[in-house]
């Protein structure tokens, strides 16, 4: 099966997934690459890997239509069965989402419907609330809102500060969103409403 993985930043979760891939957690191929921004470090870790990149700025795109058409092409063209965003920070249309209903997941630090956003790590930390996490979801056209495939807790210490606890989740999040991507390739996940059910390995 091959997947894509969508990244805007740093690309530690794309580190982890092809990490993951290389010590034989899931089988699949990671046969592309989508970056919305040419500056981001997750080009250069692709790169180095050579999974192939679509390095895409929408600014040169006259609508959202063709900067996603050009997205489609590419995912066909490499027979993409699987769309892992890994801090894609660029909201999908509807046309898209439902295009690809079920075949698109997401990773979010924190413990959805908790701190929905792009500054979730903060925000939780901010609330003072003494426990977060990490969700693995698959997207619909809400965003942060989709079926839950996997959540995991994370304390917060009395001491730790933001960057430790921003360092707890990353850890986390490393650990969980190649155990998801193995569900899915594996045949494992069902959405059923907003429910996900897991099927119990055969192995
Ligand atoms: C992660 O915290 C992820 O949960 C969020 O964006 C961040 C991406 O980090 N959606 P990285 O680019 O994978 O290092």
């Amino acid at each position: 099966m091959n997947i894509a993985v969508f990244c805007s930043g740093k690309g530690s979760n794309l580190q982890a997934i092809i990490d993951a891939k290389k010590s034989g957690i899931f089988q699949a191929d990671i046969a592309l690459m989508v970056c919305d921004n040419p500056d981001a470090y997750a080009v250069k870790i692709a790169e180095k890997k050579n999974i192939p990149c679509l390095v895409i700025n929408r600014k040169d795109f006259s609508s959202k239509e063709y900067f996603e058409k050009r997205i489609i092409s590419a995912l066909e063209e490499k027979q993409i069965r699987l769309i892992c965003l890994a801090g894609y920070m660029r909201l999908f249309s509807p046309e898209f989402v439902q295009k690809y209903a079920g075949r698109i997941i997401n990773i979010h630090p924190a413990l959805l419907p908790a701190f929905k956003g792009a500054s979730a790590i903060e925000d939780a930390f901010d609330y003072g609330v003494r426990v977060s996490g990490v969700t693995v979801h698959f997207v619909t056209e809400d965003v942060d809102a989709g079926p839950i495939i996997l959540q995991e807790s994370v304390k917060i210490e009395d001491n730790d500060t933001r960057e430790v606890f921003a360092e707890k989740i990353h850890r986390v999040e490393h650990k969980l969103y190649p155990q998801a991507i193995k569900l899915f390739i594996d045949g494992r996940l069902s959405i059923a409403g907003r429910k996900v059910e897991i099927t119990q390995s055969r192995g």
